[in-house]
């Protein structure tokens, strides 16, 4: 085999370190369940692992073993492997290699080391393919507290270091180890067998089976990552909150490679997906969640959260506006300070507007609904406008029912519509009125006492 061929991704087994109790988070929540951009650290890593194209995923665990088997427990595809005890990285590989076959290769990801590109793993796959080790590497102005590179007068990599294990002049060497290197699994399985804890810290170090490869005549195949952050684990809240600015101002970058004009890359925060038309306009302090599509043109306001949404062409969300689950058709106005709950239609050309909040409602074309206003399960037909204060009146303490409005109709502000009710299409509901039965087409209906003048008032007088 060459160093050239690819991996093939059917022998490639992912083993993911996750036992550590994360004890600097101060957390109840296990480390690898702490979020960035949205999502649990081991998250991001058994992601990279599927986009490598693993055939089996191990995960090590042990800390908080309950909570991360209840996330992700019923992942396809992946084995668990319990470390009850930590003994070591190299402890930690030889839980994981019982349920890996005895050939294949073998890439060692962390669970707390969320965000390695594929592209800087491709590499170590290629030197384990070709039967050596693939180590990544990292180039740090201050490498404390990482295992050293050690490499000879010709570059070659001879063995690592460990921090409380390096003299003076390892200590100054800046090349750190990641932690992450592929191998062929057959190799590792010997390596790993044979390792020992005669260290500083007692523990079976990962790190000690490159002096055994280097010993045996094998390649060990340095990859130094571009930017650390790849590579930059978290061990406390500080570390957790720079990786999280790092992915984020990546995803901000993402968005306007992808045509999207942000006001300030450094202030909207993806967590999730986001795809973008073009010619968007992002304003300060968006936040997006989950799965979000945005059409060509779209103009989003200030302070704005959409969370699993679709958002057609030429839509404009002003300030304040959150949207959760819901579908906005082409040039529809939303807020400032709209409310979309989960199950909203907006078809096109619709307009709603400052505390208005919609559940569960589909709005027609061009339909309105501008001020103050509930709407929950409703269907709202074309051209219907909404008068301020209308609310759907579809709870009865119980049940849920809808009220539905047909095309053209007119509904006079501060209306309840008592659901479930029928008001027809062209038909009036005059302002004020409390609608509890069906308003035929084209009639006005209005529950209004009939306004009264009494020219003897007097106002009251102040007692003395
Ligand atoms: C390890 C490397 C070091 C490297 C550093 C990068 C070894 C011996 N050292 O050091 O060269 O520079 O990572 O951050 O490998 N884990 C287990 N079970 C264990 C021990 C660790 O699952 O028994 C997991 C941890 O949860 C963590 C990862 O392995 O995700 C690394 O463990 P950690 O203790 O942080 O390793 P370091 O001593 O920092
Ligand atoms: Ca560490």
């Amino acid at each position: 085999m060459s160093l050239s061929s690819p991996a093939s991704p059917a022998n490639l087994h992912v083993v993911i370190l996750a036992a550590g109790k994360g004890k600097r988070m101060v957390s109840d929540l296990p480390k690898v369940l702490h979020a960035v951009g949205g999502r649990p650290m081991l998250g991001h890593v058994i992601a990279s692992a599927q986009r490598l194209g693993a055939a089996r995923i191990v995960v090590v665990h042990g800390h908080g073993s309950e909570q991360v088997l209840a996330r992700f427990g019923t992942v396809p595809g992946i084995a668990w492997a319990e470390q009850a005890e930590q003994l070591g990285t190299g402890h930690a590989v030889a839980q994981a290699l019982p349920a890996l076959p005895a050939d294949g290769l073998a890439l060692v990801l962390y669970g707390d080391v969320p965000l390695v590109r594929p592209e800087s793993l491709t590499p170590l796959l290629a030197a384990a393919a070709a039967g050596g080790i693939g180590l990544l590497t990292v180039e740090l102005p201050d490498p404390t507290g990482y295992g050293r590179i050690v490499r000879d007068d010709g570059g070659r990599v001879l063995r690592i270091v460990e921090e409380k294990d390096a003299d003076a002049a390892t200590k100054r060497i800046r090349e750190g180890n990641t932690g992450i290197l592929a191998a062929p699994l057959a190799r590792l399985r010997d390596w790993v067998g044979r390792l020992g804890n005669a260290n500083a810290q007692g523990e079976y170090y990962l790190t000690d089976i490159i002096e055994m490869a280097v010993g045996e005549g094998l390649a060990v195949v340095p990859h130094t990552v571009a930017a650390p952050e790849e590579v930059q684990g978290v061990n406390n809240r500080v570390q957790l909150a720079e990786l999280e600015r790092f992915y984020q101002r990546a995803q901000a970058e993402a968005l306007m490679i992808a045509g999207a004009t942000l006001a300030d890359p450094a202030r909207i925060d993806v967590r999730g997906e986001v795809s973008t038309g073009r010619d968007v306009q992002i304003d300060v302090n968006v936040v997006f969640e989950g799965r979000v599509v945005l059409g060509d043109r779209v103009r989003i306001g200030a302070n704005c959260v959409l969370r699993d949404c679709t958002i057609a062409d030429d839509v404009e969300i002003k300030p304040f506006t959150l949207i959760e689950q819901a579908e906005v058709g082409t040039r529809a106005q939303l807020g400032p300070y709209a409310r979309l709950r989960p199950g909203t239609v907006l078809a096109e050309d619709t307009h709603v507007g400052n505390f208005v909040e919609l559940k569960n409602s589909t709005l027609a074309a061009g339909a309105k609904a501008n001020h103050l206003s509930y709407i929950g399960d409703a269907t709202v037909g074309a051209a219907v406008n909404i008068g301020a204060g209308t609310i759907t009146c579809n709870y009865d303490g119980v049940n849920k029912s809808r009220t539905v409005i047909g095309d053209g109709a007119f509904i006079g502000s501060n209306s309840s519509l008592i659901a479930p009710v029928t008001i027809g299409a062209q038909a009036t509901v005059g302002a004020g009125s409390a609608i509890g039965k069906d308003v035929p087409d084209a009639t006005l209906a209005i529950t209004r006492a009939p306004q009264k003048t009494i020219t003897s008032w007097k106002r009251p007088e102040k007692k003395t």
